[in-house]
């Protein structure tokens, strides 16, 4: 099995990056026979347009990885723009995906709604995705669930370079054992936790940097705890149960080990613990948590070298599994030029 996803470098990390995706790279890391993790900065492009802090941002994913339990040696680390295919393959299936599929992205209509202008990157950063994933011949990818339909799309524009390039294709029988015709594309599917599928941000919306309302894994200790401290709630009284509907019970229940989110599930639909007290739980619980990485994370800031050095690595073997697929696409659809392995 072979797994891949990315983070884009558009900020700091924060923990709805880390339960909805990164805890699954670290764990998939060991489970799966490849897996590939790579800093996404070309989609970075569609909001970022400051190439030092694309390049700063960069090499912060790539140490949050490192500190996170990311290891070179388990799982290939790399910059999406090291690979030039990725960029070729985008352009081959963007001439085989329909405009109208694109117009209906969730993140698109978002965004544009939230007043960016509606660049043709913003359009077509699905096909990036799709040309990310399909590249590698990826057979599952772990993401939160804003990124579900972003899934959906690249397996509808795997099926249609498929339909188009390889002659006799099934789409019902993608792997060709009947028609002896098998796709050049894989199909990928998506692995969202429930549990984690939404990380909620100190405002009850879905934690996104865009929001401004994150919880960032790295900040300094005082941020974190002036964050936590001001996650929304209501005026429920100390002595009476509260809602569950609520940011703070959320979280709550994302980070604390198990026994102890049932008891909170008790106390706070019994009432008796007030959320200032539930709000420090939660800052001594992030430290727990994250109180390794952060250790973890000062020592590599040291070694920038390292860094580098791993990622060029990484493009290194990300591009040699690459190779066969991309190999293929060349003969199938007659431009690019072949990877020599
Ligand atoms: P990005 O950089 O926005 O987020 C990285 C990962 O974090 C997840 N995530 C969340 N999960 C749960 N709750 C939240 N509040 C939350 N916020 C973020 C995201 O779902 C994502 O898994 N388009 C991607 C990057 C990308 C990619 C790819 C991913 C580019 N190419 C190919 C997978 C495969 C993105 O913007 O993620």
């Amino acid at each position: 099995m072979r797994i891949l996803s990315g983070v884009q470098p558009s900020g700091k990390l924060h923990i709805g990056n880390y339960f909805g995706a990164i805890r699954q790279f670290v764990e998939y890391q060991d489970k799966a026979e490849e897996s590939l993790y790579f800093i996404a900065d070309l989609h970075s492009l569609t909001t970022l347009r400051d190439g030092t802090k694309i390049r700063e941002y960069s090499h912060d994913v790539a140490l949050d990885f490192l500190a996170l339990g990311l290891d070179p040696e388990r799982a290939i680390l790399f910059r999406q723009s090291d690979i030039p295919e990725v960029a070729q393959l985008y352009w081959i299936l963007g001439a085989v995906t329909p405009v109208g599929l694109l117009e209906r992205g969730h993140s698109f209509k978002d965004k544009t709604a939230r007043g960016l202008p509606a660049d043709a990157g913003l359009l077509t950063y699905p096909v990036l995705m799709a040309a990310d994933i399909l590249l590698y011949g990826t057979d599952k990818v772990p993401v939160g669930k804003d990124q579900k339909q972003h899934l959906e799309f690249a397996r509808d524009i795997c099926t249609k370079f498929n339909l188009t390039f390889v002659p006799g294709f099934d789409s019902q029988d993608p792997d060709g054992s009947r028609t002896k015709a098998p796709g050049i594309l894989k199909s990928p599917e998506p692995i969202i936790l429930d549990e984690t599928a939404v990380v909620p941000g100190i405002d009850g919306q879905k934690m996104s940097k865009a929001y401004g309302n994150t919880i960032d894994i790295f900040a300094p200790e005082k941020v974190v705890k002036k964050r936590i401290m001001s996650i929304k709630t209501d005026s429920t009284p100390i002595e009476a149960p509260k809602p569950p509907d609520s940011a703070l019970y959320q979280l709550l229940q994302i980070l604390a080990p198990r026994d102890e989110a049932d008891e909170i599930e008790s106390t706070w639909l019994e009432g008796g613990v007030g959320y200032g007290t539930y709000k420090k739980r939660l800052v001594e619980l992030f430290h727990e948590t994250f109180g390794q990485a952060r250790a973890r994370r000062k020592k590599l800031e040291a070694d920038p070298e390292a860094v580098s050095r791993i990622l060029s690595q990484g493009a290194r073997r990300a591009r040699e599994l690459a190779a066969p697929t991309w190999n293929k696409i060349v003969e199938a659809t007659g431009v690019g030029i072949e990877i020599e392995v």
